[in-house]
């Protein structure tokens, strides 16, 4: 059973319904994930060699300040960084330290703003330098299950279509899905129902409507899809040891289809990466 209720008369707490936002918070919306993609664009000529993720995380909080906003993972759930950076094998939640960025590889950077009570919430995957032809590929199969988990999205189909979407083009590309996270609803809560699976069927889940607005924010590894967290509690890494990848996208549901709020104002939706034609 799945209920809806308005964003406005909602109280600010998750209650199992999936809420539908208006025009006017769509607004509100577009702001907060504008300046995270701001972010996410300046981060591409910062992330090389030599440079370490406690540097992004002191960039991304300053970022915040000189914006009025502030980073949402900042004392979530005892969370002590203004960012996420998961570097090569790790899925995903991976903790700033002073170790410096490599030639070769890649992390990803996950920031999300709170602005004016809206949750703006993306990541992206940055190389660091050159890197090899395999982790290339990995990026490219990841954005584009992304950019095709989007495009399921609209109003009458189920949210099982984004899942299907991704998990068949992962697949076909050998590579697999990360089934212990998901994507998530978002707005003026961080993490709000409904789940977004990365995988799934068609016919699956809660049918999508105008107004609702989620996370797709596909994991995607070049091995197994099984993951394990460390014992400091947060960080994700594939059981194999194997390379993942992750881009995340804010979209709102439109009448038609949907609006992503989190697309780069620069051009750098796939920094370091060859530019995409069409
Ligand atoms: N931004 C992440 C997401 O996409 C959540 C990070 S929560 C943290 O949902 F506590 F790990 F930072
Ligand atoms: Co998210
Ligand atoms: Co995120």
């Amino acid at each position: 059973m799945v209920s809806y209720i308005d964003a406005v008369s909602a109280p600010l707490k998750n209650t199992g319904a999936i809420r539908l936002y208006t025009t006017e918070d769509f607004a509100g919306m577009r702001k907060a994930s504008q300046l995270t993609a701001r972010c996410l664009d300046e981060l591409a000529s910062l992330v090389k060699p030599g440079v370490t993720t406690n540097a992004l995380d002191r960039f991304v909080f300053e970022f915040g300040m000189d914006n009025g906003a502030l980073p949402a993972t900042l004392g979530y759930r005892g969370y002590k960084y203004s960012v996420c950076t998961s570097l090569n094998h790790v899925v995903c939640h991976g903790m700033p330290d002073d170790k410096p960025l490599r030639e070769g590889d890649v992390v990803n950077i996950d920031v999300t703003y709170i602005l004016d009570g809206w949750y703006g919430d993306s990541s992206r995957m940055y190389p660091v330098g050159q890197i090899k032809r395999a982790a290339e590929r990995l990026l490219e199969v990841t954005h584009e299950c992304l950019m095709r988990g989007i495009a399921a999205v609209r109003p009458g189909a189920r949210i099982g279509a984004i899942g299907e979407a991704i998990q068949t083009y992962a697949e076909a590309q050998r590579c697999s899905v990360v089934r212990d996270f998901c994507g998530h609803g978002v707005g003026q809560i961080f993490h709000d129902t409904p789940n977004i699976l990365h995988y799934g069927r068609a016919d699956e889940g809660p049918e999508m409507r105008e107004g609702m607005i989620f996370t797709i924010e596909p994991m995607i590894n070049l091995g197994k899809p099984h993951v394990k967290v460390l014992s400091d509690g947060w960080t994700a890494v594939t059981r194999d040891r194997s390379l993942s990848a992750q881009y995340e996208h804010a979209v709102g549901v439109t009448a038609t289809g949907c609006e992503i709020f989190t697309l780069s104002p620069g051009g750098l939706d796939r920094p370091g990466l060859p530019p995409l034609q069409g």
